[in-house]
């Protein structure tokens, strides 16, 4: 059995998980799923990087003591984990013992082997970045990376002695011409290296949220040097783990067959400083980096220190998980840049998936419901339409498993929509069963043709299964099928007999625009840490302590106003089956709220009634009416919205904490 180890970079914790962040897991993951389809043992790593004066900075701004922060920030990430289907192995904290062990264990092998040494740094550093700026980098004084303020330093530091790995990292290259990938890369990284390579800064004495040097506890490690190293931690180098053994079984299992995938903004420490890193270590160098592009939002890169970030949370609520994680494989093509646009989803969701692939799910499901009892027929010989659709199959199964192989998925997606959701769509609209079933003499066609577009979906829902696993899980139970490892998939394999499942719409045609669909929060993703859509009232978690990560402080829970209020006027919101508008009287002026209890109450009901809501919430807009403040309700049963009250008559603008 193969051995195959993907990671994620790990994500800095000093702001919420974005769509940015979202993607490299998910793509991640399709590949992780993909590779244990082709039967290999997988290990797949993601998590948080805890440590540098960002995030010192930031738990200051927030004002907690830096490991609480740490804890709340990181449990954003292992939420984002969970909300999107993640199949990772295991999730890394830098923060953790077993790292600060690996990390201090590399340093001692790298200064073991004489290539650090001690010296005066002064230059400049970008602190968003976590990276030391030449001068002659700088633009306008800024970063040339990101475009933030640099900071001046002068303090004493360790040093790595990067320059000795000039020629040793140009040999790597060029004895491993597929290490980096799209391999244009190679050739910047080239181009830097070869205008000369200067020893780099590993070590800070101005603050102290990070792993302390072995032996010279005043001095931490320098982010990356600390960061980089997670891909080892996880294996359990440095924990002695091994025994006698000084690297360990999993270190040897895995690290031979590591690909990190990262953002083209991180080649560099993944590229150069971390093979020689490792070299100096007496470790063999990651087998392959891959680096994609930006998700862009106005043109500019999505990120947290521009302000254009879109949430994940947003689109998984609008359009599923699944049509989230098939939009953004499709969409970018691996190493460039592309858009993330509300047009754009919508467009490819109705498309691709409500149109394309739940039509051909759905009118198969209900042919074979109708015409042969809800039973698979067998089929019979194929004729000259038969070999086309069968081809089809073949050439799809080789085009998408050569484009998962090569880390491609947009290329993947797109035979498998292009050549087999086509194909069959075609199969059906010319054999037209519908007619096919009205005469006796036709059955045995019939039949074949019903047996052939399952078979055809089977294999469409095995190769969608890394990137929409459960998309894929609900076509086989609708069709009575199992999953299928992608060494055995081949075309007209299907068992005949099975029973179908309920038929249900796979992707429901979504009519309304994205701003509706996120107001209206009808499909809200699982999840205890998952904000509701303003206005709409929240399902509240299956009575389950909140994991300790995602605890808040009282700080935080009284940035959140909640008041009485009493409900003057309530009307149901024409088009919406949920909202309903309430007019309130919040004690200190009248306010329109609306809100999602229009399934469990009657306008007539609500007059007069008293209230609890959530007083300083940003307006949103929900069908076209301004909204301004919060219902609360809780989530019973059926997840109807029940409303908080009380046992005694309060005054509306009465404070609830
Ligand atoms: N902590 C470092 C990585 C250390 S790895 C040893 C870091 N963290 S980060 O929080 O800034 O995450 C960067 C990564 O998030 C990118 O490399 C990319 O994988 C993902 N993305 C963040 N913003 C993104 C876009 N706008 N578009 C695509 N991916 C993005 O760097």
């Amino acid at each position: 059995m193969n051995s195959f180890y993907i990671t994620t970079p790990i994500y800095y914790i000093n702001a919420q998980p974005h769509i940015g962040h979202a993607y490299t897991t998910m793509v991640a993951d399709a590949i992780a799923r993909s590779r244990r389809l082709l039967g290999d043992d997988v290990f797949f790593l993601t998590g948080t990087d805890e440590h540098g004066q960002k995030v010192e900075r930031a738990a200051q701004k927030a004002g907690l003591p830096t490991p609480t922060f740490a804890d709340q920030v990181a449990g954003t990430f292992r939420q984002m984990c969970r909300d999107l289907n993640i199949s990772n192995d295991d999730f890394i904290r830098t923060t953790e013992p077993r790292h600060h062990r690996a990390s201090q264990e590399l340093w001692r092998r790298v200064a073991a082997n004489d290539d650090i040494y001690k010296g005066d740094y002064e230059g400049w550093y970008c602190t968003v970045d976590e990276i030391f700026v030449p001068e002659s980098q700088l633009v306008d004084g800024r970063c040339p990376t990101c475009g933030n303020k640099v900071e001046r330093l002068k303090e004493e530091s360790y040093y790595f002695r990067l320059s000795k790995y000039q020629q040793p990292l140009l040999d790597f290259y060029a004895a491993n011409p597929d290490f980096l990938q799209p391999a244009f890369r190679l050739n910047e990284i080239k181009t830097f290296i070869e205008a000369g390579l200067q020893d780099l800064s590993i070590s800070r004495t101005s603050f102290s949220w990070g792993i302390p040097v072995p032996d010279d506890p005043k001095h931490v490690m320098y982010v990356w040097f600390d960061a980089l190293t997670n891909y080892l931690t996880a294996l359990g180098f440095g924990s002695g783990e091994g025994g006698a053994d000084p690297v360990g079984a999993r270190v040897r299992q895995y690290w031979p067959h590591v690909t990190h995938l990262v953002g083209k903004e991180i080649i560099r420490q993944h590229a150069l400083y971390w093979p020689a890193f490792l070299m100096s270590a007496r470790i063999t160098p990651p087998k392959r980096v891959i680096a994609h592009g930006w998700w862009l939002m106005g043109g500019a890169k999505m990120s947290k220190s521009i302000g254009n970030v879109a949430r994940y949370q947003d689109y998984a609520a609008a359009f599923g998980v699944d049509a989230l994680r098939y939009f953004v494989m499709r969409e970018m093509t691996l190493g460039q840049d592309a858009n993330f646009s509300d047009d754009a989803i919508l467009t490819r969701y109705n498309a691709d998936l409500a149109n394309d692939l739940g039509n051909v799910v759905s009118r198969t499901a209900t042919m074979i419901a109708r015409y042969c009892d809800g039973v698979v027929p067998a089929g019979g010989p194929a004729d000259e339409l038969d070999r086309v659709l069968e081809a089809d199959i073949q050439k799809t199964i080789d085009l998408a498993r050569s484009g998962f192989e090569k880390f491609e998925l947009s290329v993947a997606l797109q035979a498998t929509w292009d050549v087999l959701v086509r194909s069959v769509n075609q199969y059906i609209v010319k054999r037209e069963p519908w007619k096919l079933a009205k005469s006796a003499d036709n059955q045995a066609l019939l039949a074949t043709t019903l047996y052939r577009s399952t078979d055809a979906i089977r294999v469409i829902a095995a190769l969608i299964d890394p990137v929409m696993p459960e998309a894929a899980d609900r076509i086989r139970r609708m069709l009575g099928l199992k999953q299928e490892q992608w060494t055995e998939l081949r075309a007209n394999t299907l068992a005949a007999g099975t029973r179908l499942g309920a038929i249900e719409p796979l992707f429901p045609r979504i009519e309304k625009t994205v701003e509706e669909l996120r107001a209206m929060d009808e499909r809200p993703i699982g999840g205890a840490g998952e904000p509701a859509a303003p206005g709409a009232t929240q399902a509240v978690g299956a009575g389950t302590t909140p994991a300790e990560d995602n605890r808040i402080s009282i700080d935080d829970f009284m940035k959140v106003e909640l008041r009485v209020a009493k409900v003057l006027a309530a009307e149901p919101v024409p088009k919406s089956k949920k909202l309903m508008k309430l007019t309130v009287d919040v004690g200190t002026e009248q306010r329109t709220i609306v809100a999602g209890i229009a399934e469990a109450y009657q306008a007539e009901q609500l007059v007069g009634r008293t209230i609890a809501i959530v007083f300083n919430l940003k307006p949103a807009k929900l069908m076209g009416i301004e909204s301004n403040g919060m219902v609360l309700a809780a989530s019973v049963g059926d997840g109807r919205p029940m409303l908080v009250g009380f046992d005694q008559e309060v005054p509306p603008g009465a404070r609830v904490r």
